[in-house]
């Protein structure tokens, strides 16, 4: 069995702050680093690293041709990664506070001309039973989900960064969603009280799409599931946060691999949460 993760790859631009900037305010920053990103290419480099067999599908410009042969490296099949001339490609602006904490701004650039051809050609080598991981930072998650349903493809979908275009998107076509609390909470359609049980939220995604797998991420409060039926309630291994970001797409990655080789839905969550805490630490 393999897994498409058919997604964004962006040029991360992140620069070092006391605070993030205020509106009015200019700022200067402590430090520039620059890394290869976006949610497609992070997940899709963090599947492979856990050992699933990871292809890649998306499209950048001339200048992120560096990000396939780190996906390449890491042993992900970029093969179907189109790269457009006179493109730029996606990048995100990035403040990383002393806290380790972050806010990002995004220019889709490459990731937001996906084609039907593109769609068409990626699906070609999938066969029934296979996985697609959709994330929102690309224009055609929905035909993306029409063509996966045709060749009897399964979708697991992190609808991030959450925003209208996902409410809009034929959900009931989705086998398993990986959300946070904000995502879950839009999906419903409802605010969650300050008290609500991840638990019970899982358990409400799962009437509005019966059928459909639940992961739901509760930041430094763990992640909670129902997998298979199975729930589990899966605490944080503590560590002193450096950078979060990344940090919810290696854990995307990485349960998901374990999920595809058959482990149990405790033993994915667990391995899931020391990978992501690695990823915060660094
Ligand atoms: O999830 C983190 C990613 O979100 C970053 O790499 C950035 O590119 C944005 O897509």
């Amino acid at each position: 069995m393999k897994i498409l993760c058919f997604g964004s790859l962006n040029i991360d631009y992140t620069y070092e702050v006391d605070h993030f900037v205020r509106k009015g305010e200019t700022l200067s920053s402590r430090s520039l680093s620059v890394f290869p990103g976006g949610k497609g290419n992070n997940q899709a480099i963090a599947l492979s690293k856990a050992g699933a067999r990871t292809l890649m599908a998306g499209a950048i410009g001339e200048d992120g041709r560096f990000l396939l042969k780190l996906q390449e490296e890491a042993g992900v099949d970029a093969s179907l990664v189109s790269v457009l001339s006179g493109e730029k490609t996606g990048h995100a602006i990035i403040q990383r506070d002393p806290e380790g904490s972050n806010c990002i701004l995004l220019h889709g650039g490459a990731n937001r001309q996906i084609t039907g051809e593109m769609v068409a050609a990626a699906m070609e080598g999938m066969e029934e039973g296979d996985y697609v991981l959709l994330q929102n930072e690309i224009n055609a998650n929905e035909m993306i989900l029409q063509a996966a349903e045709k060749r009897g493809l399964k979708v697991a979908l992190n609808p991030s960064p959450m925003n209208e275009e996902i409410r809009k998107l034929p959900l009931e076509k989705v086998s398993l969603f990986l959300v946070n609390e904000v995502e879950a909470a839009q999906i419903l359609g409802e605010e969650l009280p300050e008290d609500f049980d991840g638990l019970q939220v899982c358990l409400r995604l799962q009437e509005k799409y019966p059928g459909a797998d639940i992961i739901l991420t509760l930041g430094s409060r763990g992640s909670v599931c129902v997998l298979d039926g199975v729930t589990v309630r899966q605490p944080v291994y503590p560590v002193k946060a450096v950078d979060t970001t990344g940090a919810g797409d290696t854990f995307t990655g990485f349960v998901l691999a374990s999920l595809l080789r058959g482990e149990r839905p405790e033993a994915a969550m667990d391995l899931a949460s020391r990978a992501a805490s690695i990823a915060v630490s660094r």
